[in-house]
């Protein structure tokens, strides 16, 4: 059985959705309280059991580089002051796992994100997860589709119900229950209209996939948005063998979605013992 051991987090978008505060920043270092929203991502990865991050980047994500990188002058500073427990946090972002990093020189779309680590992967399967989607659980959510992807050893993507009439926003798949947490995926369609979306269940930035997929991906034409859709290769792909959502237990976060965001903030604010009950005052009285 091959384990799991890589994930691919693409960030090459411009996250034009978030403009202007990602005018000169990219989107995915916006934090939640004091941590970018890419280490929470990232954390999730490590706290799966992934040990190796690839992120697929672009000229203007150099900060994302930078965060998982030493700082030696910070680093020193630190030292001199005696800060010791902000120098063990700095030192801790660069030791959690070993980080790779590829260009996507044209912004093709997600599919073609992926397509671009295709040498990074190998014959291994890997893991996706995509930096603008957040999931606070006890067990972090990409351990939970690890786990269907060990029993069932082929595709696995995490879901979660989403409104109606918010179909449009995700890729929405046709399920065949299996039990309380898994469902097999019969079709799989890219951002349904409320009337063409075959369920709620909408997959969320979380993915388990084989190296065959990259067949799929080589070959993929251009889908929904005009882009080469990682949806539309899957959808082949378990048309051929099969393919597995795991509805995970975790609150989602699209961090790509303004108020979403802020509720972000607000859930990993009261999360925190420093602050949870100044927050709560402030919010009752507000
Ligand atoms: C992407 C995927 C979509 C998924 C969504 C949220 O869309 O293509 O299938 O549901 O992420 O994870 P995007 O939000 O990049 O347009």
């Amino acid at each position: 059985m091959k384990k799991v051991r890589k994930v691919v987090i693409p960030v090459a978008g411009l996250g034009t959705r978030f403009l202007p505060a990602t005018k000169a920043q990219p989107k995915e270092m916006l934090p939640l309280v004091d941590k970018p929203i890419i280490q929470y991502i990232v954390e999730e990865a490590v706290a799966s059991g992934i040990d190796e991050v690839i992120f697929v980047t672009s000229s203007t994500k150099r900060a994302i580089e930078d965060h998982f990188d030493r700082n030696f002058e910070l680093e020193y500073r630190l030292r001199q002051k005696g800060k010791r427990e902000q120098l063990s946090e700095i030192y801790t972002i660069s030791d959690m796992a070993k980080f790779i990093y590829t260009r996507q020189k044209t912004p093709k779309g997600l599919g073609h994100a992926i397509w671009t680590a295709k040498e990074l992967i190998g014959d291994e399967p890997f893991a996706v997860m995509l930096g603008d989607d957040v999931i606070d659980s006890k067990t972090p959510a990409l351990k939970q589709l690890i786990k269907v992807f060990d029993k069932y050893q082929d595709i696995v993507v995490g879901v979660t119900k989403v409104a109606k009439k918010d179909t449009g926003k995700y890729g929405i798949i046709d399920p065949v229950p299996i039990d309380e947490n898994t469902v097999e995926i019969k079709r799989f369609i890219e951002k349904p209209s409320p009337a063409k979306a075959p369920s709620n269940l909408a997959v969320t930035g979380r993915y388990v996939l084989t190296s065959e997929i990259f067949d799929y991906l080589g070959k993929q034409k251009k889908g929904a948005g005009g882009e080469i859709q990682l949806t539309d290769a899957i959808a082949k792909y378990i048309k051929k063998r099969a393919g597995y959502a795991c509805i995970y237990k975790g609150d989602y976060y699209d961090c790509g979605n303004k108020l979403e965001y802020v509720k972000a903030i607000v859930n990993y604010t009261l999360k925190r013992k420093d602050f949870r009950a100044p927050l709560k005052k402030y919010l009752k009285n507000l």
